[in-house]
């Protein structure tokens, strides 16, 4: 996409809490991936708009733990961008495999992340009513399960 600059976060930058949270809504959870990960920050004319989170679970497996676009970006491929770069980024650092985990009830999710060549590779079964304190819902479905897609690198 023209004019989308994607790079890691850098000490004079702000930390996009509301992306973060946008994505996964545990302030909670978020501390705890985010200091052993890397956190991408994609600029449309100098104007944060996205930004994606990297955490590497070993030196062969990296999860894209949290991906999120400003709501007034949405729907213009900038998504799609991201996931690209993410691809990009961990070919490039020699990992083997990608992940990336989103609830059942995510539909516009999982049709994305599938186009983008990942496939379901297992379900951690009641994750959200286990980990999340009120119950959380998309397109009038309950998060109840996570569901990890994997792409083979
Ligand atoms: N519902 C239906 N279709 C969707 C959705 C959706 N929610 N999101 C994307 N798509 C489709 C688009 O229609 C498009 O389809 P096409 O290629 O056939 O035209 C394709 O997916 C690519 O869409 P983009 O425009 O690249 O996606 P976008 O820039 O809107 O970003 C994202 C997608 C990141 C999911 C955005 O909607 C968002 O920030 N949502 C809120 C936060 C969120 O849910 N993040 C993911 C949580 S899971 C995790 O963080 C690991
Ligand atoms: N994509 C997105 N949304 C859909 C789809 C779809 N393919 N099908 C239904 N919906 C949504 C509708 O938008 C509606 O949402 P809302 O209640 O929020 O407004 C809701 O689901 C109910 O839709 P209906 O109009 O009742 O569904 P419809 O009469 O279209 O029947 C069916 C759905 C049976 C899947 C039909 O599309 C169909 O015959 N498809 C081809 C055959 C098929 O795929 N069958 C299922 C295979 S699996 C199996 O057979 C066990």
């Amino acid at each position: 996409m023209k004019n989308l600059m994607i790079r890691p976060i850098t000490e004079g930058d702000i930390l996009p809490h509301d992306l973060l949270l946008s994505a996964d809504p545990s302030e909670e959870a978020i501390e705890q991936y985010l200091p052993y990960s890397t956190l991408y920050l994609a600029h449309l004319n100098d104007l944060p708009v996205a930004e994606y989170v990297l955490y590497p679970h070993n030196t062969e497996d990296i999860e894209i733990k949290n991906i999120a676009v400003d709501d007034a970006f949405q729907g213009r491929g900038i998504g799609k961008a991201l996931l690209e770069d993410a691809v990009q980024r961990a070919i490039d650092d020699g990992y083997k495999c990608l992940l990336i985990g989103t609830s059942n009830a995510s539909v516009g999710q999982l049709y994305l992340y599938q186009r983008q060549g990942f496939e379901i590779s297992s379900i951690k079964m009641n994750f959200f009513t286990d980990n999340y304190p009120t119950p959380l819902y998309e397109n009038g479905i309950q998060c109840r399960h996570m569901l990890m897609l994997t792409k083979v690198l």
